[in-house]
C-alpha cells in the first residue's frame, strides 16, 4: 500500500483510535458532562493531566468558573453514555437528568464523579492556554478514584475485568480485549 501525502492539512484523524473519556464540571449550581478524546497525562510530579476543550463547550465555561474538572474513564458497556454527553449541550439541558446518569460526590473538589467510571481524576485547574481553536486546560490531580480490583500489578488495567472505551472518530467506538495483549520486555527489546 503506497502512502499518500497532503500538505493542505484541514482536520486530521490519522492518530485515532484514542481513549474516550467524560469530562465533568460544575459551577453556580449547574453540573455537566461532555465526551473528550483529546486528553493526556503530562507529569507525575506534580501529577498533571491535560484536556483540550473548545471554548464553545458549556463544560469549558463551568471549568473556568469553578477552576476544577473531573476526568472519568468508562467501561465499554457505558459507551452509549459517552455518545449521549458528546452529542448534547449542557447549556440547554441537564444531561444528568436527561440521560439518568448516576454520580457520586468527589473528595477534594465539587466535580461529579460518574458511578459507571472504573477510574476518575479530580483536577484543580492550574493552566488554561489557547492553542488554535481549542484551549489546553491543565489540572493538578488532587484525588484518583479507581476500582482497585479492575487493575493488576503496577496499576495496569486488567482487560479480563474491564474493557476501556476507544474512539475511532465520527461515531465509531471499539474496545481492547485481553487476547490482544503482548508483553514486550523493553530491556530485552532495547538491547537487540
Ligand atoms: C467521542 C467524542 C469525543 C470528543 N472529544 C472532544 C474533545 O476532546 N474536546 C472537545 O472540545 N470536544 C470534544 N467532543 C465534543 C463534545 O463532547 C460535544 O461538543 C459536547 O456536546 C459538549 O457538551 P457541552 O456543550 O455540554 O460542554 C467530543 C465528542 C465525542 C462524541
Amino acid at each position: 500500500m503506497a502512502k499518500t501525502v497532503r500538505e493542505d492539512i484541514g482536520e486530521f484523524y490519522q492518530h485515532y483510535p484514542r481513549v474516550a473519556v467524560v469530562v465533568t464540571a460544575q459551577a453556580g449550581g449547574r453540573k455537566n458532562a461532555m465526551a473528550a478524546a483529546w486528553h493526556m497525562s503530562i507529569s507525575f510530579s506534580p501529577p498533571l493531566y491535560g484536556v483540550s476543550i473548545s471554548p464553545k463547550r458549556f463544560t469549558y465555561q463551568l471549568i473556568v468558573d469553578s477552576k476544577e474538572f473531573g476526568v472519568n474513564f468508562l467501561p465499554f458497556e457505558a459507551a452509549e453514555l459517552i455518545a449521549s454527553v458528546g452529542g448534547s449541550h449542557g447549556q440547554k439541558i441537564d444531561k444528568f437528568e436527561r440521560f439518568n446518569i448516576a454520580w457520586d460526590k468527589s473528595l477534594r473538589t465539587a466535580v461529579p464523579i460518574l458511578r459507571a467510571a472504573y477510574a476518575a481524576y479530580e483536577c484543580r485547574l492550574v493552566d488554561d492556554r489557547v492553542y488554535g481553536d481549542h484551549r489546553l486546560l491543565v489540572g493538578e490531580i488532587e484525588a484518583v478514584h479507581w476500582l482497585k480490583d479492575a487493575f493488576a500489578a503496577e496499576e495496569v488495567l486488567d482487560l479480563a475485568k474491564v474493557n476501556p472505551v476507544l474512539y475511532l472518530g465520527y461515531d465509531l467506538y471499539l474496545t481492547a480485549s485481553k487476547d490482544s495483549v503482548r508483553s514486550l520486555d523493553r530491556e530485552v527489546y532495547g538491547k537487540r
